[in-house]
């Protein structure tokens, strides 16, 4: 975090989020502000390669601090991979950090071999080459380390990238589609900084309860950055990159957003909203209009998720600014946008997966002490509270390692390398219900190898921009959700997929299982 002496290095920056204040951003003066980073689009050579080098790096997030950071074939996170459906692309994942790593293609429907999982690890200095078979339909997709147990770890440092996949049916709908002038990618992640300038990461007793709790927002790297798009409308491809944290998005003038896809794929038609929840590690596209060239903030507003709404996050926050006063756009927002397959009829449940915490009235003494249901409970931040309240975030000793890998669980036990509790048929449209134990607290839960469709939340059909192509469901307070899935590709004994809560510090202390497909 950053402490009050270091605020008198910050020339210009006169309301630096300082421990216990309330943040404002930085002050609108056009030097003040970075450019909005674009990831470079990085397509297969001529052989059909595409390579990949996770490596060391050193960013200037803040003004005046140096981060040491991870990234791939750059400083911090990594290109946007873009590959076609039909096509077969070889990866080509080289090690230059000194610790291992995977890189797990999430989204993608791949066999269990060359899905990414923390069964195919990287050494220091080793490459990697699974061939990926494309075989879905367009989507936005992402690609992150699944090293057990540091996932969380490896993101907060910058291993991760957008995977977007392209296909000629997309392609003829006139939806914006030049990269980071109509169609504009936005990583959101939140992240804490140590004095030194170092990413801030405890594995302690309140991040294996509540995940990471950032005080700094970044859009793809950078914080509150602004662009100038195209002038028309645009397509925001949002990925909730952050490792635990959710966003409740809006545009600051409350202009509509029209959901166009979700984790898998377009959906049906779009769905228009003013506000759009997202949950770590889930996608949407949505577009927005700005044809009238008046500029806009992306906002995120406070969210019903624990201790996720400390300061700056108590108030409408703002991400990114877009100023749409560049070339005209030539996308368009289509009545209608693809096909979906009806769902299958009175399907059985076969499979349950119930989500367990350990830990959790642990770590939520440990909050409530520093006073957490006060904070809730009072409309104005008391800067006292939100000091206790850091404080037990941040300086909480690290858990044993034992401590930290049985914390919590799925079907009872915490995830174990090498046990796989039960298997999936190949091709068949199954029925899973996933649902919470005890706990009352927020688990996307991701699936590995497939796209699935959500049947119901908490008993009640999906809201509409949920209905599409999902590779995410959200359980909540207690909730259930129930999803019709299948499988297309096997992933035995010996590579299984996952399923896990995307939160990744509860991925990496138990909150997994493996299963196979066969
Ligand atoms: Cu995005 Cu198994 O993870
Ligand atoms: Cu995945
Ligand atoms: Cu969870």
């Amino acid at each position: 975090m950053i402490n009050l002496s270091r605020r008198t290095f910050v020339s210009g920056a006169t309301s630096l989020a300082a421990l216990g204040t309330i943040f404002t951003p930085w002050p609108v003066f056009a030097t003040d502000r970075p450019p909005l980073p674009i990831p470079a689009e990085l397509k297969a050579n001529a052989k059909g390669e595409i390579a990949l080098h996770a490596r060391l790096g050193q960013q200037r997030f803040l003004p005046g601090l140096i981060t040491p950071t991870y990234g791939i074939n750059g400083p911090f996170l990594g290109p946007a991979v873009r590959v076609r459906r039909g096509e077969s692309v070889v990866m080509s994942v080289s090690n230059g950090i000194d610790k291992d790593i995977t890189i797990h293609w999430h989204g993608l429907k791949i066999p269990g071999d060359v899905d990414g999982s923390p069964y195919t690890v990287i050494h220091p200095g080793k490459t990697w080459t699974p061939t990926l078979r494309i075989e879905q339909p367009a989507a936005t997709c992402w690609f992150h380390p699944h090293f057990y147990p540091t996932t969380a770890e490896q993101v907060i440092m910058g291993l991760s990238g957008l995977l977007v996949i392209d296909d000629e049916e997309s392609e003829g709908l006139g939806l914006p589609s030049r990269w980071g002038v109509d169609d504009i990618p936005l990583v959101l992640q939140d992240r804490r900084f140590d004095p030194d300038g170092s990413f801030f990461h405890q594995f302690n007793l309140v991040a294996i309860t509540t995940g990471y709790i950032g005080d700094t927002m970044l859009v793809n790297g950078a914080h509150y950055p602004e662009a100038e798009t195209a002038r028309g409308w645009l397509r925001l491809r949002l990925l909730n990159g952050s490792n635990a944290r959710s966003y409740r998005l809006a545009v600051s003038d409350s202009r509509p957003l029209f959901v166009v896809a979700s984790d898998g794929g377009l959906l049906a038609e779009p769905v228009q909203l003013t506000e759009l929840m997202m949950y770590a590690g889930e996608r949407y596209e949505v577009l927005v209009d700005a044809r009238d060239g008046k500029a806009f903030d992306l906002v995120t507003r406070p969210v019903d998720q624990m201790a996720m709404n400390l300061p700056p996050f108590d108030a409408e926050l703002p991400l990114v600014t877009l100023r749409p006063t560049g070339v005209e756009g030539k996308g368009r927002l289509p009545e209608t946008l693809v096909r979906m397959p009806p769902l299958v009829e009175d399907l059985p449940t076969t499979q349950t997966l119930v989500i367990g915490m350990r830990l959790d009235d642990e770590g939520m003494r440990i909050l409530k002490e520093a006073g957490l249901m006060n904070y809730n409970m009072s409309k104005k931040a008391d800067p006292d509270v939100v000091n206790a309240l850091n404080r037990v975030i941040t300086e909480g000793p690290a858990l044993p390692l034992d401590k930290q890998l049985s914390a919590n669980t799925i079907n009872g036990k915490p995830f174990e390398m090498g046990v796989v509790p039960f298997s999936a048929p190949l091709n068949q449209d199954l029925r899973w219900a996933i649902s919470e134990g005890s706990d009352r607290m927020l688990h996307p839960i991701h699936i590995h190898g497939c796209q699935f469709r959500i049947l119901a939340l908490d008993g009640k059909a999906p809201p509409a921009h949920m209905a599409g192509w999902k590779d995410i469901a959200p359980v909540a307070k207690g909730g259930s959700c129930e999803i019709q899935i299948r499988f297309e590709h096997p992933a035995p004994d010996a590579s299984p997929f996952m399923a896990h809560c995307h939160i990744l510090e509860h991925e990496d202390s138990g909150m997994m299982t493996n299963f196979s497909v066969s």
